[in-house]
């Protein structure tokens, strides 16, 4: 309680401290006290950075600047020059530098140095005239103190005149850690530089230890990921001020390279604040939902980004190991929703198609009966009790307000999909339209945001006929009907697991009641090729989003991170089921807005947490490191595939394969097949997240060729992409990706798709566009 009190003034002064800070991007966010969104420019000094004016005593010019001065200007002010190797220096102390200013037809070339030596050519001529732009950045730089020089080579492109060069203001950012450490807690106090001692902690000390190692950055914010290749996975933010940029504005979704950690920015033409997605039979991925245009009033020095809320983003097939020319396409004209969703859930049903699951009208915070969008709809679009393309009604949706967004969802072996919102659960038969109400969850623990707890289905097996179980972990008790003001980020989280099989008689036995080692709100559940899941990322109290609650951090409503994955093993028996023995303990909180998934190599990308707006370097600020948790099986000799995977997987059928076993395999081998979805990761909802074992046997001449039968149909695994992972004596090898079923996309139904159309508006609840409408302004 202490700590947490203490945190919050020890940020006050760190904020009061940088001043100028300016929050945006996110809708309905005000500064305190105040009930005007700012206005949006790329200037940004993220809480925790600190900011020098262009007639800051700390900045020097040599040659011939003259002094401008404008309200447009940061603090007013704005030095240029066009006289050649006329030079600005800068002496900081950190890890990052920004240099911002003026672009227009008069703006020249620029050589920049750091630390004597030149870093990048800057040529910043524009045809448009924009204010407070980014020049120049650079964030990775060790910590200490550094000089930073920008010369004006006098030259302008496509133009014998002299080139302008100026500077409005540089931004510094001092590095997250040191920050960190005004934190009582002692994890947090590791310094920056020392990256060697956070490998310390996560060392392996024992033969079957984990190892946690910390390399690469998103460069946007991780709140949405997702295996798209087995190069690649997909990353994808809301509208923020994030450092890596796109089309010369902070890009809000990027390609992550799993091989070699680099990033590629995508173009995201709408906001993806907070989208869901899935994938569909043909393997391209759709993005759904989202949030309003960042600000109300924007300018040509703005994101650009367009209302997201009816969004459909489509992300075809990408093999490219590069990432290039993968592109996220936007249309919605021709694609998109029939009513807006933020929160909303997303999954791939057996004939290939999404259902897109509830959400709010509009952002905001928690839901109520005002913005819930209690429907279900489709992707592409279909004919469906009278629905004609459009929403069709779902009354588990109203019955489980307020804490029902992002609700946690599931196709089942029989075709059917389970659902959990708040504290209750059902079966929806969504081929009739049918809701069969499930007993409610135990000890008044809510599940869905943002009493965010994580659900999967556990693995499906031929052994028992493909019985479904599914597993509830973590949330709160938090009554969701209590204004903010009434919860704290020190309200405990819940540490309660349950599982019910979805038989009628696993159902009358109802929820069986479990405790994880520790209590967790936002917490992540992967499966593994081996059947056990793992459990990482959260905290242990408060609850989801930002600056609602009371006992705030920063703006963080959660606090007292879990640092230390637990692993469950759904197979021992009661008691025997959760271990953290041998997992390593992070230094980084993965809180609102953090991430994992299992990687097509067998590790666990982990990555993530943004409860603090935008890009923040205060206490809980964004992250944007990743972190590789590796299995022990990582570091032993493991099986291989020798053949590679075909193309398609399809029903039934039968598949050799040849393999190699790891050279200490057992005389006769314990083998298993797994077939599993790595899921589309946001909210701590996995959802499509999917393990089917197959059945398989090995050659015993040779023990070399591989005999997997397929799943049998498509609600068992509806048709999309797989990783194929053979696990022998436990020791899983890499996953081969396959696309089950025909590749076919799914059905479109055009009279369905031209109805949607023809009924709903594009972007009808962009609010920006009334206010153009009435020329009021
Ligand atoms: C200014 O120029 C540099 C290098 O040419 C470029 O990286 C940067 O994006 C430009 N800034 C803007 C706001 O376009
Ligand atoms: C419902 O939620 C919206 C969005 O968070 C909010 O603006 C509104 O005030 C809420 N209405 C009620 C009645 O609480
Ligand atoms: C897959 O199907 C969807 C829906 O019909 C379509 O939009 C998309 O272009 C298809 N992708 C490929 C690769 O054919």
């Amino acid at each position: 309680m202490v700590r947490g009190i203490s945190c919050v003034f020890l940020l006050a002064l760190n904020i009061l401290s940088v001043g100028g800070s300016k929050h945006s991007a996110w809708n309905g966010h005000t500064t305190p006290g105040s009930t005007t969104p700012s206005d949006f420019t790329p200037y940004y000094v993220a809480p925790g950075t600190k900011s020098y004016d262009s007639s800051s005593p700390f900045v020097h010019y040599s040659g011939n600047w003259k002094e401008s001065f404008s309200p447009a200007y940061v603090h007013n002010t704005v030095r240029s020059t066009s006289h050649p190797k006329a030079a600005v220096t800068f002496t900081f102390t950190g890890t990052g530098v920004e240099w911002f200013g003026n672009m227009d037809d008069s703006h020249g070339i620029a050589d920049v140095y750091i630390d004597g030596e030149k870093v990048q050519t800057v040529d910043n001529y524009s045809e448009a005239p924009m204010k407070q732009q980014r020049l120049f950045w650079k964030y990775d730089l060790p910590f200490g103190r550094h000089h930073l020089k920008v010369v004006n080579t006098g030259k302008r492109r496509g133009s014998q005149k002299k080139g302008i060069l100026d500077v409005d203001a540089f931004v510094v950012t001092y590095g997250t850690k040191a920050i960190r450490g005004h934190s009582a807690s002692s994890i947090h106090s590791l310094p920056t530089s020392d990256s060697r001692k956070a490998a310390d902690l996560a060392e392996a000390t024992t033969a079957d230890a984990w190892s946690l190692e910390q390399k690469g950055s998103t460069g946007v914010h991780a709140m949405q990921l997702s295996i798209i290749s087995p190069t690649h996975a997909i990353i994808v933010d809301k509208v923020e001020h994030n450092p890596l940029t796109v089309s010369g504005h902070p890009a809000w979704a990027a390609l992550y390279n799993l091989n070699t950690h680099a990033i590629k920015p995508l173009n995201v033409q709408s906001n993806s604040f907070c989208a869901g997605g899935t994938f569909l039979s043909n393997g391209t991925l759709i993005n759904v939902g989202g949030n309003p245009v960042v600000e109300d009033h924007t300018s040509a020095a703005d994101f650009g980004d367009a209302d997201g809320l009816q969004a459909i983003r489509i992300f075809e097939p990408c093999e490219s190991s590069t990432g290039d020319a993968c592109e996220i396409y936007e249309d919605h004209a021709r694609i998109r929703m029939a009513s807006p969703r933020w929160y909303n859930t997303v999954i791939r049903l057996q004939d290939g198609s999404a259902m897109i699951i509830g959400g709010a009208k509009k952002g905001g915070w928690i839901n109520n009966a005002t913005v819930n969008n209690p429907t279900v709809e489709y992707w592409p679009p279909k004919s469906i009790h009278g629905s004609n393309g459009m929403p069709v009604h779902m009354q588990f949706l109203v019955d489980t307000l307020n804490s029902n967004l992002f609700p946690i969802a599931f196709l089942l072996p029989d075709g059917k999909v389970f659902m959990a919102a708040n504290q209750d659960a059902m079966i929806y038969d969504w081929q009739n339209n049918q809701e069969r109400r499930l007993p409610q969850i135990p000890n008044g623990v809510r599940v869905t945001y943002p009493m965010a707890g994580t659900g999967l289905l556990l693995p499906l097996s031929p052994d028992n006929g493909y019985t479904p179980e599914v597993l509830l972990c973590g949330g709160s008790t938090v009554d969701d009907r209590k204004p903010g003001y009434e919860i704290s980020s020190q309200d405990p989280a819940s540490a309660q697991c349950v599982r019910m099989v979805l038989t009628d008689a696993g159902i009358s036995a109802g929820w069986q009641v479990e405790q994880m080692p520790q209590a967790r709100t936002m917490p992540d559940a992967v499966l593994l090729p081996t059947g056990d899941v793992l459990i990482v990322n959260g905290a242990g109290t408060g609850i989801s989003g930002y600056g609602n609650v009371v006992h705030q951090v920063g703006a963080s409503n959660a606090d007292n991170p879990a640092f230390t994955p637990v692993l469950y093993r759904p197979g021992a028996s009661n008691g025997q089921r959760f271990s953290s023995a041998g997992l390593p303990t992070s230094d980084i909180p993965r809180l609102y807005h953090s991430v994992a998934t299992l990687t097509p190599n067998g590790d666990i990308m982990i990555a993530g947490s943004n409860p603090n707006l935008d890009r923040s370097e205060v206490e809980y600020g964004t992250e944007y490191r990743v972190e590789w948790l590796k299995p022990p099986y990582m570091l032993v000799g493991r099986p291989e595939w020798v053949s590679a995977a075909p193309r398609l997987l399809g029903y039934g059928q039968s598949l050799h394969m040849e393999v190699k076993l790891q050279q200490n395999a057992a005389h006769s081998p314990d083998i298993r097949v797994a077939l599993m979805d790595l899921g589309y990761i946001t909210h701590a909802v996995h959802a499509n997240s999917r393990l089917v074992y197959l059945a398989a046997s090995l050659s015993v001449d040779d023990r070399k060729t591989l005999t997997i039968t397929a799943p049998p149909n498509a609600n068992v695994y509806p048709p999309g992409p797989g990783w194929l992972y053979l696990v022998v004596d436990g020791i899983p090898t890499t996953g081969l990706r396959v696309l089950v079923g025909d590749g076919k996309g799914p059905a479109v139904d055009e009279k369905a798709m031209e109805s949607m159309l023809s009924k709903t508006i594009v972007d009808q609840y962009d609010k920006g566009k009334e206010e153009k409408g009435d020329g009021a302004e």
